[in-house]
């Protein structure tokens, strides 16, 4: 499984403990994390980082670094991760071994601020979805959001997931979205 992925303007990549800088950056951001279980300090994201390179399936569930792909600058991430439902953020335990999680599978993404207003979070959720769907046995992709994070709604709209109204995840009632591998193909099909 090809775990490189391109798109016009961006490469997306399995993140490493290297890229802790663009994690930090993020992470560290009160307006990146706002919708998001807000801000870590330096040395949480620093911990955080040996859950965050997990893979699981072949490598197909876990996180990507985002580059910009002409200068190799870090903008953020993309992730296909296993929804949490009554915790409160992903259970990293579920992210190990060689089968698909027994959890349906969320899309997500972060993008540090100068990055947000490019369309880059678009290109990088419809990339995520184009793998899931051509590399891997999902069936559907969901995501959830905070009511009012209107930008990743926005994000995920454009990207053809459908709203299917609140549902539990992360331990809270939450806006729901979901796009199938039948809606994918026909939608995508050229
Ligand atoms: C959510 C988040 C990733 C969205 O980023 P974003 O930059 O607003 O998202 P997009 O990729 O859709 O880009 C937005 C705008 O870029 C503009 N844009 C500029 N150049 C563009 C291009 N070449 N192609 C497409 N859009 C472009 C468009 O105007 C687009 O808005 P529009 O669709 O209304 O026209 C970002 O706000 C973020 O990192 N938030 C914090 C983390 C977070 O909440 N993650 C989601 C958790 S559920």
């Amino acid at each position: 499984m090809e775990l490189e992925l391109l798109t016009d303007r961006l490469l997306l990549r399995p993140l490493r403990l290297d890229d802790l800088d663009v994690a930090t950056e993020m992470f560290t951001d009160p307006e990146v994390t706002r919708y998001a279980g807000g801000v870590l300090t330096a040395e949480e994201v620093e911990t955080e980082m040996s859950d965050y390179i997990k893979r699981c399936a072949g490598g197909g569930i876990g996180i990507w670094c985002v580059l910009d792909r002409e200068t190799s600058e870090k903008l953020g991430s993309g992730a296909l991760l296993p929804i949490p439902i009554e915790e409160k953020d992903t259970n990293w335990d579920l992210v190990e071994g060689p089968d698909l999680p027994d959890r349906e599978i969320e899309v997500g993404y972060f993008l540090k601020r100068p990055a947000w207003g490019k369309g880059y979070a678009t290109e990088i959720c419809m990339r995520l979805l184009a793998f899931a769907f051509e590399e891997t046995p999902l069936v559907d992709v969901v995501a959830c959001i905070e009511g009012d994070n209107d930008r990743s709604r926005h994000v995920l709209s454009k990207s053809g997931l459908r709203d299917e109204g609140t549902r539990r995840a992360y331990a809270e009632q939450l806006p729901c979205f979901r796009v199938t591998r039948t809606q994918w193909m026909s939608a995508n099909r050229s």
